[in-house]
């Protein structure tokens, strides 16, 4: 071939490819890994449902929200009184109802397999997923309902101390402790409303880059913080299963793809299709009248709560804006005020959870820490590191003595109040991104630098944690 047709080759070579790559939405192994549906896919002749990450995030600032659509944010409540608040002579419950109304709008009153959690309602997306979510194959989404598993719950958390007000009727067998020896996990589903969507869009470029921009010397992610008008719920299941724990009787049964268990009952890699059921709704919003920005909210699944649908008998069980840093183990014990930041219902017969010193955890959250302290503690390692808990971002998990000893630092710093984009408080993480409260977010980017770093995500260890 002369080298003019070779020339006239390559030209023409390139006018019918160039065009098309760049037409084309030819996918990057990296977008593809942020935005993937699941882990895995279902298996031939599957017909259940199957989730579908909600990721048309919107671009247009969904500007004030009104009562219609934020009736939480239009209840007289007061989060700064500094005294003790009790669940019924505040609008507390009217409150987190209020959140809890929008949060149902257009889902399945019993919450069945077939329905799940409908990100789309009156035909129109009402809520959206983090990215990157799909990518860790011991932890991520599983196919039918998107879930991703979260810390293993012990069976103290769900029937033991410290629940004040258990009864008898929660007792569980010897039978049931020898059979789940290394207790129970959960999976669980999240999204964000459209005013969360509208800053996870900022947050992350087409191609599932974080996207940082600098702001008084320290970088943040786009978007945040998180504009009020954001609710983010979550969606909790378990396998235990009513005999082992009676309030879960008749709650919404989802075929989730998790955790085979081995002979010994301990989690495996290997994920097949299990019954799991609902047991605890989160829920978190943005209002400028609490000290953090932020108050978060839990209802646990009752099976002898009135109502005729498992939505009607999920049951408001507290409240929290703060995490008290005057009251232990912020503070020593001789120094410890009563909590004022929290409120828990007392009112129930059923179950309660207490997680630190009167503070709010749910029934399948570690009860030495606290919702507020937990998720405030929500920060990625700084660009391009991945993040590792107690060295380059907080240890938001815990960390030896929390909750037992008084006015240590790290007690002090985990359980105090600010707002983003103040750092972590001591000063250990000065780089570290600070993300306006979402572990799901902080989920997101340690995924991101583990496939920067590594290219692929980190095989699956046996899940087991205890
Ligand atoms: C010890 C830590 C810890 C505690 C305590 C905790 N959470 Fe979370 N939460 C997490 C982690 C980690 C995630 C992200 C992983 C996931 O969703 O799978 C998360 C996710 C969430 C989300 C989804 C949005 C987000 O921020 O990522 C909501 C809403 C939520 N939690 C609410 C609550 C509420 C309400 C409580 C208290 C009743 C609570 N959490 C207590 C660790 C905690």
């Amino acid at each position: 071939m002369s080298r003019f047709s070779a020339t006239i080759l390559c030209s023409f070579l390139l006018l019918i490819f160039v065009p098309i790559a760049s037409n084309s939405h030819a996918q990057t192994t990296q977008e593809t890994y942020a935005f993937r549906d699941a882990v895995n896919v279902p298996p031939a002749g599957y017909d259940g449902p199957v989730f579908k990450l909600s990721r048309d995030y919107p671009t247009e600032d969904p500007g004030a929200c009104d009562e219609s659509e934020c009736p939480w944010l239009f209840v007289d409540v007061d989060f700064t009184s500094g005294v003790p608040v009790d669940w019924e002579t505040g609008p507390w419950n009217d409150y987190i109802m209020a959140i809890m109304e929008v949060v149902t709008r257009g889902q399945d009153p019993d919450m069945s397999n077939d329905m799940g959690f409908q990100t789309s309602v009156d035909g129109e997306t009402a809520w959206y997923h983090i990215p990157w979510m799909a990518y860790d194959p011991t932890a991520g989404r599983e196919f039918v309902h998107g879930t991703t598993n979260e810390r293993t719950a012990h069976l103290a958390d769900f029937l033991g101390s410290p629940m004040p007000n258990a009864t008898p009727i929660w007792g569980m067998s010897e039978a049931c402790k020898r059979r789940y020896p290394h207790g129970f996990e959960s999976w669980a589903v999240g999204a964000y409303n459209k005013w969360g969507g509208y800053a996870i869009g900022q947050a992350f470029a087409a191609d599932g880059s974080p996207v940082l921009v600098e702001k008084d010397g320290r970088m943040q992610p786009a978007g945040l913080p998180f504009p009020e008008g954001t609710l983010v719920t979550k969606f909790l299941t378990t396998n235990a299963t009513p005999d082992c724990v009676p309030y879960l009787a008749d709650s919404a049964v989802w075929t989730v793809n998790r955790h085979q268990l081995g002979d010994g009952n301990e989690y495996m890699c290997e994920r097949t299709m299990q019954e799991t059921r609902l047991t605890q709704v989160d829920v978190a919003v943005v209002d400028h009248r609490s000290p953090t920005r932020w108050v978060y909210g839990t209802f646990g699944y009752a099976a002898d709560a009135p109502g005729e649908t498992v939505l009607e008998r999920l049951v408001p069980l507290g409240l929290q804006w703060g995490s008290d840093p005057q009251t232990f183990p912020a503070v020593p014990e001789s120094d410890s005020v009563p909590a004022t930041e929290s409120v828990l219902n007392t009112t129930l017969d059923t179950y309660e959870h207490w997680g630190c010193g009167k503070r709010l955890a749910g029934p399948v959250d570690n009860p030495k820490s606290s919702c507020v302290s937990c998720h405030n503690a929500a920060f990625a390692a700084a660009d391009g590191e991945v993040s590792d808990f107690g060295k380059n971002i907080p240890s938001v998990f815990g960390f030896d003595g929390i909750c037992d000893i008084g006015g240590s630092a790290d007690n002090a710093d985990y359980f105090s109040n600010y707002q983003f984009p103040a750092p972590y408080p001591g000063g250990d993480y000065p780089t570290a991104v600070p993300l306006d409260t979402s572990l799901q977010m902080a989920v997101a980017f340690t995924q991101y630098a583990i496939f920067k770093n590594n290219g692929e995500p980190t095989a699956c260890t046996n899940p087991n944690q205890f």
